[in-house]
């Protein structure tokens, strides 16, 4: 259900330490058992250690347990819905291959793609 998986992500998104940009994002996966594994972005003085809220969430997901994934969400606080970093849908992809990405704002604002759509033509691990 995307609604409770976005309520995670913006619950989660509470959390961001984003105290350099102020650029506040939540990230949920919901995992094949349909367990939520959520993350924010956590920013760091040297800035390139940046870790988005995305890929926090897909680290401690992996770092549970959960092998297959079935959606996520991302929320930010921006009109135009914010879509996952070039970064981030490299991991995503790996991890959760063509997955329903939900994008969501603090206005009720929603949209449904598929990673696929964002990210065509990934290199993953059929190539190695
Ligand atoms: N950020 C995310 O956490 N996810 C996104 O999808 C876009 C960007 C973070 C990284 C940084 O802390 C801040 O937003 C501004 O780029």
């Amino acid at each position: 259900m995307s609604d409770l998986l976005i309520a995670a992500a913006k619950h989660v998104r509470e959390n961001a330490h984003a105290p350099f940009s102020k650029f506040r994002v939540g990230a949920a996966l919901e995992d094949s058992n349909g367990r939520i594994h959520t993350g924010c972005n956590v920013e760091n003085a040297t800035y390139g250690l940046t870790l988005c809220a995305e890929r926090v969430a897909v680290f401690k997901a992996i770092s549970e347990g959960a092998r297959r994934f079935r959606r996520v969400a991302v929320v930010a606080d921006t009109d135009q819905l914010t879509p996952p970093c070039g970064a981030c849908r490299q991991i995503l992809w790996e991890f959760c291959g063509d997955v329903e990405l939900v994008m969501a704002n603090l206005s009720g604002a929603v949209e449904k793609v598929r990673l696929g759509e964002l990210f065509p033509r990934p290199f993953d691990s059929s190539f190695l």
